[in-house]
């Protein structure tokens, strides 16, 4: 009896403590949600020699974004985050409307982290009036996601190079789960030449294979179950580059997911890591990269594969 109440207290103490630290975790991270509150305490930052690593990400955080805080939080004296879901950069108002948003969740995940600020603005503090810059990236963006979302690299872009604004950041982490998006901003960085260093960091997976996504909490248990296909293909498909020809292997990856009922193939592109030109030959290229984005149910899915 004496042994189960003690039991009892010691839990309740543990569970105490560790709202506790939460708690002061979370007060140690310093959430801001004004641009001018950001750039002064960046700019004494800066002030004090600190370098200045910026994640910008969407929110809904998994181990994919929490991979770029890690790095950053390697590289840099100071990590920034931002959560911000940019309305300019959705071609689809449903997509944009079903976007999750869990900003308690993302919290208590960055906690582990410790970044120094994460920037968490409203809509009107970054777009008071609407942003009218046309961004052109040429053959970039003709291509798989800027030729099926027209207008999402022009929405990136414009929040991207306001986001940079703030955070003046050093280095920028990004991941190549968003293969064409690191380009477009490679691209945009030199465009404006901006002195900020862009890192692209390797796509984490679920066990599975899946490559993880804010999206992928969208989907039912069955179509989950069946996303696992997309990177089973892609890796088989990696293997089958010395006995098949590029249009073989397109039609042979294309034939096996739309095989599965759950999953439907937009595109799969096999293009030149660097131009993001479509290649014919193997020999076209000697940096081939696969991407593909795949419809399961209401959710669109990219991943990509280096060949
Ligand atoms: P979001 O989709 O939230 O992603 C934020 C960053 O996390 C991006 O650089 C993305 O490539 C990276 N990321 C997502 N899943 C990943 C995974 N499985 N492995 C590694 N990195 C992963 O991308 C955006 O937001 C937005 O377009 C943004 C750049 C924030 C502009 O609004």
């Amino acid at each position: 009896m004496l042994l189960t109440a003690n039991f009892h207290i010691i839990a309740e103490l543990i569970a105490c403590l560790f709202a506790f630290k939460l708690a002061r975790e979370k007060i140690m991270m310093q959430i801001v949600k004004l641009i001018t509150e950001t750039r002064s305490i960046i700019s004494k930052h800066k002030a004090n020699g600190k370098r200045i690593g910026f994640v910008p990400t969407m929110g809904a955080l998994h181990n994919g974004h929490l991979s770029l805080v890690a790095q950053s939080k390697k590289d840099n004296d100071i990590t920034v985050v931002s959560i911000f879901v940019n309305p300019t950069q959705f071609n689809n108002p449903n997509d944009l409307k079903t976007y999750p948003r869990i900003l308690d969740k993302d919290l208590e995940l960055l906690s582990e982290y410790q970044p120094d600020l994460i920037f968490i603005p409203e809509v009107e503090e970054v777009y008071p009036e609407p942003d009218t810059r046309v961004f052109d990236f040429g053959e970039l963006e003709k291509v798989m996601e800027g030729k099926n979302r027209p207008g999402h690299f022009n929405g990136v872009a414009q929040v991207v190079s306001k986001l940079f604004d703030y955070v003046s950041p050093d280095n920028a982490y990004f991941g190549q789960k968003d293969f064409q998006q690191v380009a477009v901003i490679k691209q945009m960085t030199k465009d404006l030449k901006l002195d900020i260093n862009i890192v692209a960091c390797p796509i984490i997976r679920e066990l599975d294979g899946l490559a993880m996504s804010s999206r992928n909490m969208l989907l039912s248990e069955l179509e989950r179950k069946n996303a696992a296909k997309i990177s089973e293909t892609l890796f088989k498909a990696c293997n089958l580059v010395p006995d098949f020809g590029v249009s073989q292997l397109k039609e042979w990856v294309i034939t096996e997911i739309n095989n599965n009922a759950y999953l439907e193939v937009e595109y799969f592109e096999v293009v030149d890591d660097t131009s993001l030109k479509s290649i014919e030959k193997w020999e076209d290229s000697s940096s081939r990269i696969a991407c593909i984005t795949v419809q399961v149910g209401k959710v669109r899915l990219i991943d990509n594969i280096s060949l």
